[in-house]
């Protein structure tokens, strides 16, 4: 019998870790839609993709912080009769800085939650209705160390105390919310994890990163697979489990 084509989805996978991910799930077989909110550097990444020799990548075009954006992501892939079976909420920005805990500027805090946490929520619901047709559905919230409050616990440094409120908070939330959603999903064949993968030469980075994106991506493609007896619910990185 013929094997149904697994169909993943990763935001933000016009560049970076993204676009890495993107195409070690192409490697591994699947159709990929890589989401990007700029149609050109989407249409861009997917001829790169198609020239590399992976022929099973469309653009979708998902703006993860436009509600309208992403409905009509959602019905593009629903009116093609497909399912999801892989979700990589990777699309973030770092947000300007500096993040002083002290005086951040409050607009600046709703930017960067408005892609990096209520973008992530809105895209995984608008979702959830095609992945509930897969017989094994899989989310990745791609999180990060400032995520960690263990870390900020351990380290309290100040650089990222004064730098990173907004962006580190909002992996917080998002750890938050990998653990409810994965709570509330636990009778389910779903597997729904935050993965950090670690820090990386992209250009959030300002590429000063020490590793490439392409070991990150192999990070976030393995939580991505998970066979049936994986964990749900938890926060991983290189490492294995990472801290709340
Ligand atoms: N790099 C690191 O060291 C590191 C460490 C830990 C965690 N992470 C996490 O890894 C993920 C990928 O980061 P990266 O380093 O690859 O960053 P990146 O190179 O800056 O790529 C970010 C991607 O997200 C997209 N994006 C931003 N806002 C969006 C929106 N509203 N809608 C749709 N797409 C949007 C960007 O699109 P445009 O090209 O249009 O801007 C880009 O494709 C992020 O979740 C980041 O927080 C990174």
């Amino acid at each position: 019998m013929k094997e149904k084509l697994q169909i993943a989805l990763v935001t933000g996978g016009n560049k970076g870790i993204g676009f890495a991910t993107a195409k070690q799930l192409l490697e591994l077989g699947y159709f990929v839609y890589v989401g990007a909110r700029d149609e050109n550097k989407g249409l861009e990444a997917v001829q790169r993709l198609n020239a590399a020799g992976y022929k099973k990548a469309a653009l979708l075009v998902i703006d993860v912080a436009d509600i309208n954006s992403v409905k009509a992501a959602a019905e593009q892939i629903s009116a093609k009769g497909e399912n999801l079976d892989v979700l990589i909420n990777n699309a973030a920005i770092g947000g300007r800085q500096p993040q002083s805990a002290i005086s951040l500027d409050i607009s600046v805090l709703r930017s960067v939650y408005d892609t990096n946490f209520f973008g992530l929520v809105q895209v995984t619901q608008a979702m959830l209705p095609l992945l509930q047709k897969s017989a094994a559905p899989r989310i990745v919230n791609v999180s990060s160390e400032l995520g960690s409050l263990g870390y900020h616990y351990r380290d309290k440094s100040e650089y990222f105390a004064s730098n990173l409120m907004a962006y580190s908070t909002s992996k917080t939330a998002v750890n938050a919310y990998t653990l409810m959603l994965a709570n509330a999903m636990q009778q389910t064949p779903f597997k729904i994890n935050s993965v950090t993968p670690g820090y990386t030469a992209t250009d959030l980075t300002d590429h000063t990163g020490s590793q490439t994106p392409d070991e990150a991506a192999k990070i976030l493609v393995k939580y991505a697979t998970l066979d049936e007896d994986g964990p749900s619910g938890k926060f991983f990185g290189s490492i294995g489990r990472m801290f709340w």
